[in-house]
């Protein structure tokens, strides 16, 4: 990622939004670290570099007061917009240095998701249509995790549809059936999309979710590079049209680890009690996933002649096109935040 930055330019999620309350909660992206936290318990989200502008004391090991966060080194407060209002050690009638001041980045929550962006960003949160309240979809959680492998990997597997034949060969794919339809790769602009069809199998437990009978059925994927690293797929299956819309999302904690989230929405909006069995298959081909992307080399090359491609390798070569057009562009520093750019 470090040979991409502007992927800081980008939103990403770090956590399910009942998971940051007014205790304050590290985080991190890019190989830095942050603190997010509600400066009320119901109120909107704000985040941070965590690091105390006075002597650099883990902001996330302090607490909320009066809707400010206490430093819990010297216990300076800092408002919502991150400019410290109180120094308890120094004489109240002296006025607060301007300089007092956490580095704030945006943050935003959307799709049950905290996201924030660490940059100037260069679009919004993407918008997933069948994410969407109104999409007349379930919208199901499935799981978020970081993963010992890097982000831009994570979501060329996700492209990459060939593999399923084979890493999930003990769950939904069929090494027996190895071949992809004929697809054409689309691009608009930064996103990627193709349409490929393939046979996978059917255990118990998906004859269940699905409501196909059949113990091998036919499934075309509809994918989408959303962003550079959000994947949506739409997995449609022939025998009954169901549609099985993944969501896969990797926030880069650093060059070698990724917090890995999916969410998934379903036409047929099943009701509550069944979404655990259904995010358990899910999980299951994740796991399968994470140990086979866990052992793959997490630096991921962009130019195109250190890998191998082949003719079904179309579409995660086109990803590989796609982040070097991006690492190409001129971007602001590496290291500039929304905060220091703003002021
Ligand atoms: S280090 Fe934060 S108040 Fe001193
Ligand atoms: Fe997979």
């Amino acid at each position: 990622m470090s040979e991409v930055p502007a992927l800081r330019e980008y939103w990403y999620p770090i956590a399910y939004d009942h998971e940051v309350t007014d205790a304050p909660r590290p985080f991190r992206i890019f190989g830095e670290d942050y603190v997010a936290w509600r400066p009320t318990p119901a109120g909107p989200v704000h985040a941070g570099v965590d690091e105390c502008p006075h002597r650099s004391a883990r902001l996330s090991q302090g607490w909320v007061t009066d809707g400010c966060l206490v430093c819990p080194y010297h216990g300076w407060r800092f408002d919502g917009s991150g400019q410290c209002v109180e120094i308890p050690a120094a004489d109240p009638d002296l006025p607060v240095p301007p300089r007092a001041h956490v580095d704030s980045i945006l943050v935003e929550e959307r799709y049950g998701l905290v996201w924030v962006c660490v940059g100037m960003p260069r679009e919004d949160i993407p918008d997933l249509p069948e994410a969407a309240p109104d999409s007349g979809y379930a919208l199901i959680h499935e799981m978020m995790a970081t993963w010992r492998a890097s982000a831009p990997r994570i979501i060329d597997n996700a492209l990459d549809v060939s593999h399923v034949a084979w890493v999930h060969r003990n769950s939904v794919g069929s090494a027996a059936n190895p071949r992809l339809s004929p697809f054409t790769v689309e691009r608009d602009g930064l996103r990627i999309l193709f349409s490929t069809s393939y046979v996978v199998a059917v255990n118990e437990a998906q004859k269940r979710n699905t409501g196909i009978q059949s113990d091998l059925t036919e499934r075309t994927t509809h994918a989408e590079l959303v962003n550079p690293l959000v994947f949506r797929g739409v997995l449609e299956y022939h025998e009954n049209g169901l549609r099985h819309v993944l969501f896969k999302t990797a926030t880069p904690v650093d060059d070698h680890t990724t917090l890995f989230c999916q969410f998934i929405a379903r036409s047929d909006a099943p009701s509550p009690e069944v979404w655990d069995a259904i995010a358990a298959v899910d999980r299951t081909v994740q796991e399968e996933d994470r140990v086979l992307l866990e052992g793959v080399n997490p630096n991921f090359p962009i130019e195109t002649t250190t890998e191998l491609h082949t003719k079904s390798d179309r579409m995660t070569l086109e990803y590989r096109r796609v982040l070097a057009e991006l690492a190409a562009e001129t971007t602001v520093a590496p290291d500039a935040t929304w905060a220091r750019i703003r002021r």
